[in-house]
């Protein structure tokens, strides 16, 4: 008799079994609750004639975009004008297995050609911040489904623009604010509403990132670390957002920082943002990592480039329920990687230390924890309160972009579209959020003047509920 090893959680394995036509020859072996032994994989190996044969490379690609286990999506056309970027996806697309995409390459407006086809349903827009909300419009226009990468709100005019659109044309909006389902912030949501930090008074979050290489490269593909160039010269978000660090002084980036506080904070939705006062430091870091790089030095004309946006620019939200919320900008210096989370609450804290793993965190709730006021580290907090989302489907977002959490925002996304249900993250969470970028900027021109944050819902905030990750569906 032949054997079948399964794993009964996993869609691909659902809909072979279903495929084969006389499955009763078949033994079952779901490898889960009975998983292989090393004999039977020299078994296997013996079959196979290797044991990488063992494995399917094909579904490894597929990992980064999320995909591999989605056969309800396929990516029919890509607009982009730079020719090596579509070569790059379209070989992201044939290491998936997937068909070769039709282009939309003949410049900057092409895309509206794009949003022509009828056989298009939803538009990812992960272009440049100055194009989001264009292209979101347009999107809208032409009757798709807008799933919107994080930040780029230019104005404010362009946050009501969205909303507006979005409205107009009743097709929602999703945020694709990726943060909001890392493992350890949606364990940390579940213990907030499963009561453990009692009220929440404070949230901190921010983009803690040193990203020189990134807006200063050689302009080669990948070419981190390699130059100082950008603009027309630099590689990838060289090319466009490192001008934003000239023209602009403020949160240039809040959405990761925001998203998942905002979220714990039930913000458009029983709560909202009321006010922000933002400051800034000087701009040195990038004006000293040209000076000192090889391929810099005083004579590259990209010493004499004035930069505007402070090294550290930190902005203070108040909400409409009486908590704060510190957003921290902090891109220009030498830094390791961190996104500043702390939530804060009557009964209990967390302070994230790392990159989101579980253990990289401290907790203190000090009824559990006998008043010891001593920290106590996150893991087994964490573990203990894994959300349902991950516990389904963690094994599956593994390799996913993003330690994983690229997997749920674009199943979140699909999953609503299939459904007819609204995103968890919608138009007027993206605004919201979006608007931090100005009303920082004119915060910070005028000394740390304190802001009115729009309310986009108009008045709907109030009776708006709560629908993010309430489940493990998506
Ligand atoms: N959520 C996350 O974790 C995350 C991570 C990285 C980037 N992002 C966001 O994704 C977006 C893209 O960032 P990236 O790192 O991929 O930048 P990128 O520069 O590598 O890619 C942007 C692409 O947009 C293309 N483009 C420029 N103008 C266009 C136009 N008019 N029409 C169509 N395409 C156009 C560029 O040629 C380029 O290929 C940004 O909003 C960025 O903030 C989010």
């Amino acid at each position: 008799m032949f054997k079948i090893y399964h794993l009964a959680n996993c869609t691909t394995c659902q809909r072979i079994l279903k495929e084969i036509p006389n499955l009763k020859k078949f033994t079952l072996r779901e490898i889960k609750s009975e998983p292989i032994t090393a004999k039977e994989l020299d078994a296997m190996k013996k079959l196979a004639g290797s044991y990488e044969a063992l494995f399917s490379r094909r579904s490894m690609k597929y990992r980064p975009m999320g995909l591999h286990e989605r056969t309800d999506v396929e990516v029919i056309a890509l607009a982009d004008p730079d020719a090596a970027m579509i070569a790059r996806s379209q070989k992201t697309l044939a290491n998936g297995g997937r068909k070769p995409a039709v282009v939309y390459g003949n410049g900057n407006e092409d895309y509206k050609n794009l949003l022509k086809r009828d056989d298009i349903d939803a538009v990812f827009i992960c272009t440049p911040w100055e194009w989001h909300v264009p292209q979101g419009v347009a999107a809208l226009e032409a009757g798709k489904f807008v799933g919107m990468e994080v930040c780029g709100g230019m104005n404010i005019q362009e946050c009501w623009d969205i909303v507006h659109a979005s409205e107009r044309t009743g097709i929602p909006v999703m945020a694709l604010e990726n943060v909001c389902y890392r493992r350890d912030v949606l364990a940390v949501l579940n213990m907030v509403r499963q009561g453990l930090f009692g009220e929440v008074v404070h949230g901190q979050g921010g983009y803690l990132h040193d990203l020189r290489q990134v807006m200063l490269n050689s302009g080669k593909e990948d070419g981190y670390g390699d130059g100082v160039e950008f603009g027309p010269k630099g590689w990838s978000e060289a090319k466009w957002r490192t001008q934003h660090y000239v023209d602009r002084n403020g949160e240039l980036y809040p959405t990761h920082g925001l998203g998942p506080v905002a979220v714990m904070m039930d913000i458009n939705r029983g709560n909202r943002l009321t006010r922000l006062s933002s400051v800034a430091s000087n701009a040195r870091g990038l004006h000293k990592y040209i000076m000192e790089h090889p391929k810099g030095g005083p004579d590259h004309p990209n010493a004499k480039v004035q930069f505007k946006c402070g090294d550290i620019v930190n902005t203070q939200i108040q909400t409409a329920n009486g908590q704060t919320i510190l957003l921290t900008h902090d891109t220009t210096l030498q830094r390791p990687y961190n996104l500043g989370f702390r939530v804060q609450g009557t009964e209990g804290l967390w302070q994230d230390t790392g990159w989101g793993d579980l253990d990289q965190g401290m907790v203190y709730f000090e009824k559990q924890m006998d008043h010891s006021d001593r920290w106590d580290n996150s893991k087994s907090w964490m573990e203990q309160h894994d959300h349902p989302l991950w516990k389904r489907y963690g094994t599956m977002a593994s390799g996913a972009g993003h330690g994983g959490m690229d997997y749920f925002v674009d199943h979140a996304f699909f999953e609503c579209i299939k459904r007819d249900q609204p995103f968890p993250l919608d138009v007027y969470d993206l605004a919201t959020w979006y608007a931090i970028t100005p009303l920082s900027e004119k915060s910070i021109a005028e000394g740390g003047q304190v802001q009115d944050i729009p309310d986009f819902t108009a008045g709907k905030w109030q009776q708006r509920k709560p629908v993010f990750g309430f489940t493990d569906e998506y």
